[in-house]
């Protein structure tokens, strides 16, 4: 089952808190304030070049520049089960910060991991180093009784190619996860007709996935563009493998 929302998550999250709905994980890649405003244009830090200029404009990028890396984190951590693992793609320099406020709503963060790109992007090699790497933060409620399939699918090392440009057909997005990443860490810390919560769900990566590995995801998307887009995704990946899944889809809450 897939239920998908065009609004504010933080406004959203209220909502299912109050209808007591309970999720079995939160993975997400919240806007990572990679954007800058200064001299009346924007700046990002640390992209490659081809971020920048494929899908990068100040209007499409307008969320990442003021977002609240903490806001949000207690709110998903009410909606999670007892036993709900949390995976949370950011930029390094977010990381301690996220992971201070998961700490402060009672979840064990066990480790900081990443997907290492093995074609990364060009970036300004002649003034930094190159980094290939996209973080993410694995944590848990409990301490040792959660969902960790790690013999599913591998030790839980990701190295893989940048999205295809097959699964950007629908639509670019600037930091659009790979299938395979997103379905590899899907069947690690859940389990089958598990639901998976996704509070910013851009291109619908993290939905796809869920399609494709039978688990059920609740995913929030405030940008109506993307949202129209990715619905047109989501739609090909259920008719593609064939299944009855039900798409309950609410647009514009307010
Ligand atoms: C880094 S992108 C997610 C990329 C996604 N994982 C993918 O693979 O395509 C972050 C998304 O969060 C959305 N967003 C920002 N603030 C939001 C909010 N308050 N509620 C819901 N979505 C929000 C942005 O519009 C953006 O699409």
């Amino acid at each position: 089952m897939l239920k998908i929302i065009n609004w504010d998550c933080l406004k959203e999250m209220n909502k299912l808190i109050e209808d007591w709905v309970q999720v079995d994980s939160l993975i997400c890649d919240p806007p990572f304030n990679l954007v800058e405003k200064s001299w009346g244009s924007i700046h990002l830090f640390r992209q490659s070049a081809q971020d920048w200029t494929d899908t990068v404009t100040e209007e499409s990028m307008s969320f990442d520049t003021w977002f609240n890396q903490t806001l949000w984190i207690k709110k998903a951590c009410k909606l999670l089960k007892p036993w709900g693992t949390v995976i949370i793609f950011n930029d390094w320099e977010n990381m301690g910060e996220i992971s201070k406020e998961l700490k402060d709503n009672k979840i064990n963060v066990k480790s900081l991991n990443f997907w290492q790109k093995t074609n990364p992007m060009p970036c300004e090699w002649k003034r930094r180093f190159v980094s290939g790497r996209e973080y993410f933060v694995f944590g848990t409620k409990k301490w040792r009784t959660h969902t960790f399939n790690v013999e599913a699918v591998h030790k839980g090392i990701f190295e893989m190619w940048l999205t295809k440009m097959s699964e950007k057909k629908h639509g670019k997005h600037a930091n659009q996860k790979p299938l395979q990443l997103m379905r590899d860490i899907i069947e690690i810390v859940t389990n089958p007709w598990d639901t998976i919560l996704d509070p910013f769900l851009w291109s619908w990566s993290t939905a796809v996935a869920a399609v494709q590995t039978d688990r059920s995801c609740i995913g929030i998307e405030l940008d109506t563009t993307y949202y129209d887009l990715s619905k047109v995704r989501v739609n090909d990946a259920i008719t593609s493998i064939q299944e009855t899944t039900q798409v309950w889809e609410q647009s514009g809450r307010i």
